[in-house]
């Protein structure tokens, strides 16, 4: 029954090669639509100028991704390298200590001067520094140093930001506490922070992506509609939808903070896998194929987590002992047979490979757009915890890539770029400042 039930799943969850090919088109097909009307991408544009690798300096950068904010200050060695001076994180939200900057009852003041008083501490100084910001939700962008939030995500609330230009909140914050030698210079999205952070020591870098709690991708245009010229473009790909989606995609779907939105983003990004396998486990249980006779504790939403999955994929012991152990300790589950363990680490398997598989689609699917000969070499700049920390990730796309291309993948590269959000935020700066 248990052995029926994954085969099932397994149908479900996992593309062919021919599935993979439908939806990068249906991906291209996507891109091209929404370059110059609507389609499930926003196609936003960003105004950068792709670095030469020569930039120099000391830049203040601030990367707010989520509910957890740092910010550098980066120096730019100029020769594609960089070294981080100063470091400091806090979070938005700290129940225990009593405050949450992202609940909709805070106002956007209280959260820019809570940003700017961090900001404050890690300045030995009073010198004047330009300042880039990685602001990573969809804005659109006026220009390098303008960008109005369309809306929150990541369950961000905070309100009186929505329709604001983020820039100028900052500025505000910045002058109510006479940092007035702060100049803020650029704001850009993650995924733009990391293609500059690969162009900065690659110029084949064209594309930038994360698969983390989010998930989103950029690439260079080669030609930009209403410019006329090549631009990176920030795709707000989390929101694609031309994918099969299963049953337990449109239950989560359903339950979340904004159904009907962030497709993509729900069935690959770190936030929400943990969830998809949570439904599936829970399925399993009230089927009576796991657990039968055990007590085990009310699987609340959200409580299986990405980083879970990645310890049950990692237990390579014969019995699957780790799992065991995991399961008397974090579920109180005593006793379970090999084959339900093996069932979690196979549900773990489906999830984790679907969510590589679609991000390795949407790859394909970008670089039929722009080279769609395989004429140039193309690298793939990619961050987040997904892509770095779960096994076999990056391994399953760089496969499905080379499945679909054969020789031609030589062209490609994927790269895992640490920390190029912050230090993205710094060659922007950068760039904003050079004079052409
Ligand atoms: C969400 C945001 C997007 C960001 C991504 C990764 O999808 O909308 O702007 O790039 O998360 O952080």
């Amino acid at each position: 029954m248990l052995a029926r039930k994954l085969n099932d799943l397994k149908k479900s969850f996992l593309l062919s090669k021919t599935e993979i090919l439908d939806i990068a088109k249906n991906f291209k097909m996507e891109m091209s639509k929404g370059l110059t009307g609507t389609s499930s991408l926003k196609m936003l544009r960003t105004f950068l100028k792709t670095p030469l690798g020569k930039e120099k300096g000391q830049y203040l950068a601030i990367d707010f991704g989520g509910t957890n904010i740092r910010i550098q200050l980066v120096e730019l060695l100029g020769n594609g390298s960089f070294q981080t001076k100063e470091t400091i994180s806090f979070r938005l939200k700290d129940l225990e200590v009593g405050y949450d900057l992202t609940a909709e009852q805070t106002t956007a003041t209280e959260l820019f001067d809570f940003i700017v008083t961090n900001l404050k501490t890690l300045l030995k100084e009073k010198k004047p520094y330009a300042l880039g910001h990685t602001f990573s939700f969809p804005c659109h962008q006026i220009s390098v140093d303008r960008a109005v939030l369309l809306k929150w995500t990541k369950e961000i609330k905070t309100a009186g930001v929505e329709g604001r230009e983020i820039t100028d909140l900052l500025e505000k914050a910045l002058v109510r506490q006479q940092l007035y030698q702060i100049n803020p210079v650029a704001i850009l999205n993650d995924t733009t922070a990391i293609l500059l952070t690969a162009s900065y020591s690659d110029l084949r870098a064209d594309i930038g992506s994360i698969c983390g709690t989010g998930h989103n991708t950029c690439y260079r245009e080669p030609y930009e509609p209403l410019t006329r010229k090549p631009m990176i473009i920030n795709m707000e790909s989390g929101n694609f939808n031309g994918f099969p989606r299963t049953i337990y995609d449109m239950v989560l779907d359903q339950a979340s903070e904004k159904p009907g939105q962030q497709f993509l983003e729900k069935a690959v990004s770190g936030h929400y896998v943990g969830e998809i396998a949570r439904h599936i486990i829970l399925e399993l249980v009230e089927q009576g194929l796991l657990f039968r006779g055990q007590n085990y504790p009310e699987l609340l939403p959200y409580s299986v987590q990405a980083q879970h999955l990645a310890h049950f994929l990692q237990d390579q012991t014969p019995e699957l002992q780790n799992i065991s152990q995991w399961l008397a300790r974090t579920w109180q589950i005593q006793y379970t047979s090999a084959e339900e363990r093996a069932a979690l680490q196979t549900i773990a398997s489906l999830v984790t490979t679907r969510s590589a598989q679609l991000a390795a689609a949407t790859y394909a699917g970008i670089l039929l757009h722009i080279d769609p000969h395989f004429q140039s070499e193309h690298v793939i700049g990619v961050d987040g915890s997904m892509f770095e920390k779960m096994p076999a990730y990056m391994d399953t796309i760089h496969k499905i890539l080379q499945n679909l291309y054969q020789d031609k993948i030589n062209h490609v590269r994927l790269r895992l770029i640490k920390d190029g959000s912050s230090v993205g935020a710094a060659i922007a700066a950068a760039t904003c400042l050079e004079t052409d």
